[in-house]
């Protein structure tokens, strides 16, 4: 089976970040990759969507990560690692910290969010809040049982980690771009997708470090 992440904003609800397919005349690998999706395949994309409210076509071109990760996954190759490097320090480069210096909201408001995996369907109304669905990939609420574990778990995050200027800043940009650190990772850019604005940002940092969350307790 060969991943082919295609959408550049991530479908929420269902947290799927790729969709699957082996050959079956959709793709076929040159030498080097090239091929990898051939023009009838492309074309049977752009085809079968449309735009409707705030899902638009856009999400059908691929990021220059997701090429690149999608290409040598079809080779059976690992991405060499200067083509990660590169990607990692420009995605790096354009993480946007919060202006005011603050890092931290209500975790109360964090754990709905954390919770939530509603938003940038065709159907939400555009400017509706959207939620960060952290549980469908994530353990950091102890004893909920629906809770995903594609990432790693982050219960006891901040009681584990601490809270120097430098763990805050690199969570902040992992839930800002993820790629920033995994040229290949399968966090969706929550920050540099808009799919979360700042406030929300902060509200799941105190959610994550502060001592009375339940992911601390
Ligand atoms: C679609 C799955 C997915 C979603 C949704 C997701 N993550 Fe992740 N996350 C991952 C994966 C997988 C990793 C492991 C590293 C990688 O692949 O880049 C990760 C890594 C992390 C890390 C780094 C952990 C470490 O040990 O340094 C943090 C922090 C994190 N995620 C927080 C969050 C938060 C907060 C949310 C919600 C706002 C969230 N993630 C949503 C999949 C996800």
């Amino acid at each position: 089976m060969k991943r082919i992440a295609l959408f550049s904003a991530m479908a929420l609800s269902i947290g799927l970040m790729g969709c699957a397919s082996n050959g079956g005349g959709m793709a076929s690998a040159g030498e080097d990759g090239s091929t990898y999706m051939t023009k009838s395949f492309k074309e049977v994309i752009a085809t079968s969507f449309q735009a409707k409210g705030s899902a638009g076509l856009d999400r059908l071109v691929q990021t220059e990560a997701q090429h690149e990760c999608s290409k040598y996954d079809y080779l059976g190759k690992p991405l060499p690692k200067d083509i990660a490097a590169r990607i990692e320090k420009d995605h790096y480069s354009k993480v946007v910290y919060p202006a005011d210096g603050q890092y931290f909201g209500d975790w109360k408001a964090g754990l709905k969010i954390a919770e939530d995996g509603k938003g940038m369907t065709w159907n939400d109304k555009p400017g509706t809040p959207n939620g960060g669905n952290c549980i469908n990939c994530h353990q950091m609420i102890p004893n909920n049982p629906s809770q995903g574990n594609l990432g790693p778990s982050l219960i006891g995050y901040g009681k584990t980690r601490g809270n120097s200027e430098q763990i805050v800043k690199y969570t902040w940009a992992r839930i800002y771009d993820s790629t920033s650190f995994n040229a290949c990772s399968q966090m969706p850019p929550l920050g540099a997708s808009h799919a979360l604005t700042q406030q929300q940002m902060k509200d799941i940092m105190a959610l994550l470090f502060d001592p009375n969350s339940p992911v601390n307790k």
